[in-house]
């Protein structure tokens, strides 16, 4: 089991991806900033997306370009095809998140790609970024069930990590999008997939969708997984997936961590200061639990 374990927070891109208002770029900004010197290893920033198909992360270029780069902070945005790669390449980000679909149906909802054509789309980016130093990772959406389909079988997801292993990304994010792995699947399937390549690096990225994020978390944790998405305050949601609510909340996530006695790397009071006045830029509650109920070391005077 890993000691040490590295959180990457997605709240400005699959948190605010859905809210329903869009929010100010000078928000973003700030609240990027703030994130930036909590300990977080990676800030997956936007994402360079049509900006039709995602209308709230349209100002991607503005918020690259205006956010501090805090040393030892990684610097990510999602891509989906070469056009976002181009953009994302031009606001020198440290890595692009390729996305496709585990599944055919979640991927023409999300992407308008099969996986076949995605994995066409994958190879054609990364001929576009040979010979930059930008690193790649790949996100899997619907690994743990898709809300179409149903289940995929394991079959399928360890042939599509040897595909993009083939392609010469060695990153792989595994996305329960619409929160229907439960922690026994996910740990099974973590360690078939840490056994078979031990050489990848593997992100688990979970939904709180049904309330087993945090179990889901745990459950990769034990498998030997190091990394984690999550979202400040439990924000997020993909747009084209039915049902689909907020990621796993970071706060809670390093509070379970620092908790077992597992570092996170994160100043988790600074955190909790930062998810607080997230609360007012969105203008709703936020489902995270610490920051309602505080830490465990919290103590009440007696009576
Ligand atoms: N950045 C900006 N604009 C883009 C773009 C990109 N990466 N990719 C496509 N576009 C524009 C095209 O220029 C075109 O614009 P026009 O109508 O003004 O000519 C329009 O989008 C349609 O282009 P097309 O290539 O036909 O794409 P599409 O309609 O098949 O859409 C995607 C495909 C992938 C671009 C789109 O579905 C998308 O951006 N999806 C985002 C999915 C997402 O982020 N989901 C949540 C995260 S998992
Ligand atoms: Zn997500």
């Amino acid at each position: 089991m890993p000691q040490r374990v590295y959180i990457q927070e997605v709240v400005t891109r699959d948190g605010f991806q859905s809210e329903p208002r869009f929010i100010p770029s000078e928000h973003k900004v700030a609240l990027l900033n703030a994130l930036a010197r909590t300990g977080l290893a990676k800030l997956e920033v936007t994402s360079f997306t049509s900006p039709k198909a995602i209308p709230n992360l349209r100002d991607a270029e503005a918020v690259m370009r205006a956010i501090d780069r805090v040393a030892g902070v990684e610097y990510c945005a999602l891509v989906p095809n070469v056009k976002g790669c181009e953009r994302a390449l031009a606001c020198e980000v440290d890595e692009i998140n390729l996305v496709m679909s585990a599944s055919d149906s979640h991927g023409l909802a999300n992407l308008r790609m099969t996986a076949e054509q995605s994995l066409a789309q994958f190879a054609a980016i990364l001929a576009v970024a040979e010979g930059t130093q930008v690193a790649i990772n790949a996100s899997l959406s619907t690994t743990f069930g898709c809300p179409f389909e149903g289940a995929l079988g394991e079959a399928r997801i360890f042939s599509l990590v040897e595909r993009l292993l083939g392609l010469g990304i060695a990153r792989i994010t595994l996305c329960d999008t619409t929160g229907m792995a439960n922690p026994r699947q996910v740990e099974t399937l973590c360690r078939q997939l840490l056994t078979r390549w031990p050489q990848a690096t593997f992100t688990l990225h979970a939904h709180d969708t049904r309330g087993l994020g945090l179990a889901n978390a745990l459950a990769a944790f034990n498998a030997g997984i190091e990394r984690f998405d999550a979202s400040l305050g439990g924000l997020g949601g993909c747009p084209y997936a039915p049902g689909a609510t907020g990621n796993v909340c970071s706060e809670d996530l390093v509070h379970m961590f620092e908790q077992m006695g597992v570092a996170t790397g994160v100043d988790l009071p600074a955190l909790l200061r930062v998810a607080e006045n997230l609360q007012a830029i969105v203008g709703h509650h936020l489902p995270g639990y610490v920051l309602r109920a505080g830490t465990a070391d919290r103590r009440y005077a007696p009576g």
